[in-house]
């Protein structure tokens, strides 16, 4: 169960997922944890940053949203500049970024993630446990790194992400393996505790136009969704609390 609002939040917090590589998950990740942070009874505001619209499909599947939260698309490498601005009149409580592939690239995509990035509080990349997956996201560590120089505070959460269900040498010691391939001084960066496993109703609620709490309720799909979103306020909406809790 998704904990009622547990954390009261005086400040929105910004979220940007993202990652180098294509199909890691990223979309599935941002859209499933604004449905589970909605869930919480937190406002939500997701933003498409990528050019391809994923998100945005998924959005206009049905003429009226099957979301739980608002949806508007931003691909430009202004995202941090504007960001204030969509807040100043609204009373969004956790914005998420779903940030286009080739985050590494110097312009394009790179400069809309690298924006995403000035206006996060907290990256979230997934990442698929092969080791190519954990090298391709290690490209994106110089610009991880150039953005907290400015931002000291900005905190990186990788998870795992489309990890297949059968045990092999793949899924043993993911967690370690990815932190000491990415694990750089300087860089405040976890991993989660929840992995998201490669389960067909995540494929399939896009079609739908739903988050997967909404498309399959009671499932193993939707008990990870609802971990990754209890991890996540737990470990991220103290902070915005400063300490105070409502629960
Ligand atoms: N855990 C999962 N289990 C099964 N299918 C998944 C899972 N996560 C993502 N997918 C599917 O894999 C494909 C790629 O996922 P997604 O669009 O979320 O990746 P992405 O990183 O956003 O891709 P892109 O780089 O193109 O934006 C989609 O068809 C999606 O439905
Ligand atoms: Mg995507």
């Amino acid at each position: 169960m998704v904990p009622n609002k547990p954390y009261a939040i005086f400040m929105a917090l910004t979220f940007a997922v993202c990652n180098q590589k294509g199909g890691v998950g990223k979309t599935t990740t941002c859209m499933n944890l604004a449905g589970g942070f909605a869930r919480a009874g937190y406002s939500v505001l997701v933003i498409d940053a990528d050019p391809q619209g994923s998100a945005l499909e998924w959005r206009n599947r049905s003429e009226e949203s099957l979301l739980p939260f608002e949806l508007i698309q931003l691909a430009s490498a202004s995202i941090h500049r504007e960001i204030p601005k969509l807040l100043a009149n609204s009373s969004y409580e956790l914005v998420l970024i779903d940030c286009p592939p080739g985050a590494a690239e110097s312009k394009g995509h790179g400069a809309v993630t690298r924006s995403a990035l000035l206006a996060a509080d907290f990256v979230i990349i997934p990442v698929q446990p092969t080791p190519m997956d954990f090298l391709a996201t290690a490209i994106m560590v110089p610009l991880l790194t150039d953005v907290a120089a400015f931002k000291p505070d900005l905190r990186t959460l990788l998870l795992v992400s489309r990890k297949p269900t059968t045990a092999s040498r793949l899924t043993r010691d993911v967690r370690q393996a990815l932190l000491s391939t990415l694990e750089i001084d300087g860089l405040q960066m976890e991993v989660l505790e929840t992995e998201i496993h490669q389960r067909t109703l995540f494929a399939e609620s896009p079609g739908a136009g739903k988050a997967i709490l909404d498309y399959a309720p009671g499932t193993k799909a939707a008990e990870e969704v609802e971990l990754l979103t209890k991890e996540l306020i737990d470990k991220c909406l103290t902070i915005s609390a400063s300490g105070v809790s409502a629960a």
